[in-house]
């Protein structure tokens, strides 16, 4: 793919992402977790804690969310059945059955996956699934340190008093999501490095609408999507629930970004938007990157060059990874992130083949459909 032309004063994209071409799989690749026993990461959040003195109902949208957040908590221990016996390879099995791994077998001709029997694509299956919600429960704790940044640094107080009741949620994610991966699945999986360094840049700015930006519009826009997806493939009758109640709040934290965000950008210089539009392709080349599994390949003695090459054209593999972008893309549009600066953002989707979504419903107050009854 060749690298769209970058009009004076816009960054490169090796600037922004580290290599020019999006599709440069030796440079993706090159991007690995290096210390797999690490237990402890510092990030330095650069930001001030700002008070305000102001406690008058400036955003009722905001304040509507709050109310509707504090109505809406649930208990992750009591309202989840922990007894429901999960099989994991029958559950795997079965999720595979419905659309292979993800992935289309017959894809991998000429590789050493060629070879691989149905046992072997299920280990691969099982491991990936493992996977795929270690990444869910890093992100979490991602949100729970972002959640609570923006309660110390953003200037509003409507905005501090919904972030925290979103601290809450967050907490409550990374609860049902580690003692799922410990109890039921057997472990998990080290955070995968694209996915860490994009939440080490969010928690690194010190811009406050950055954090929004990085967190409530690209992560966890990504992770509503991703949870729908998940939750329409998997009939195991607990990770479908977990996965019902944890998308009920997800969708009042896209919520919370987008009406935050859309009264700050519509008052940003074109200048300062370009920052934020390059900020969100950088997230979005990250996710993307980390949805290649590397590391899972790698456990199942596939060398990950061999195959993610294939990976990237895999059409049910492409379908998944277009459908993650099925709420970042409108909800991008709704902030006038698409088109401002000569629509440089949505040049970049255009590239990435996600721009079809852009006219889908965005999440302002999609909140309402995703409530728990
Ligand atoms: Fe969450
Ligand atoms: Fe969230």
């Amino acid at each position: 793919m060749s690298t769209t032309e970058q009009p004076t004063g816009h960054a490169a994209n090796a600037d922004i992402i580290g290599r020019n071409e999006i599709d440069d799989i030796e440079a993706i690749l090159a991007v690995t977790n290096v210390d797999a026993d690490e237990v402890e990461h510092a990030v330095k959040d650069n930001a001030d804690a700002i008070f305000t003195w102001d406690y008058s109902l400036l955003r009722p949208q905001l304040r509507k969310l709050y109310e509707k957040a504090k109505t809406s908590q649930w208990n992750g221990t009591t309202d989840l059945d922990w007894d429901t016996s999960v099989e994991i390879d029958k559950v795997v099995a079965a999720d595979q059955a419905a659309l292979a791994s993800g992935l289309s077998p017959d894809h991998y001709a000429g590789t050493i996956v060629e070879k691989w029997n149905d046992k072997e694509w299920l280990n691969f299956g099982i491991d990936s699934r493992r996977w795929t919600l270690s990444q869910f429960l890093h992100g979490e704790q991602g949100a729970l340190l972002c959640t609570a940044k923006i309660t110390e640094t953003v200037p509003w107080y409507d905005a501090k008093l919904y972030a925290a009741t979103q601290v809450v949620d967050e907490a409550r994610h990374v609860e049902v999501f580690g003692r799922y991966l410990d109890e039921k699945m057997g472990g998990g999986f080290q955070v995968n490095a694209h996915l860490r360094m994009l939440l080490d840049d969010i928690i690194e700015d010190s811009r406050w609408d950055m954090t929004y930006l990085g967190m409530q519009i690209m992560v966890e826009g990504l992770a509503l999507a991703a949870f729908g997806y998940m939750r329409q493939l998997t009939d195991e009758p607990l990770l479908n629930n977990l996965l019902k109640y944890v998308m009920a709040d997800e969708a009042r934290h896209v919520a919370f970004g987008v009406l935050s965000l859309k009264e700050v950008y519509a008052e940003m210089s074109d200048k300062e938007l370009l920052e934020r539009q390059e900020f969100a392709f950088e997230a979005a080349i990250r996710m993307r990157d980390r949805f290649l599994q590397q590391e899972v390949w790698e456990r199942h003695g596939v060398n990950p060059k061999d195959v993610v090459p294939l990976v990237l054209h895999d059409p049910t593999r492409k379908m998944f990874q277009q459908m993650l972008f099925a709420k970042i893309v409108p909800n991008s549009k709704k902030l006038g992130l698409l088109d401002r600066n000569n629509s440089w953002l949505r040049r970049r989707f255009e590239e990435m083949d996600v721009i079809q979504f852009e006219d889908l419903e965005d999440t302002g107050s999609e909140y309402e459909q995703y409530q728990l009854s």
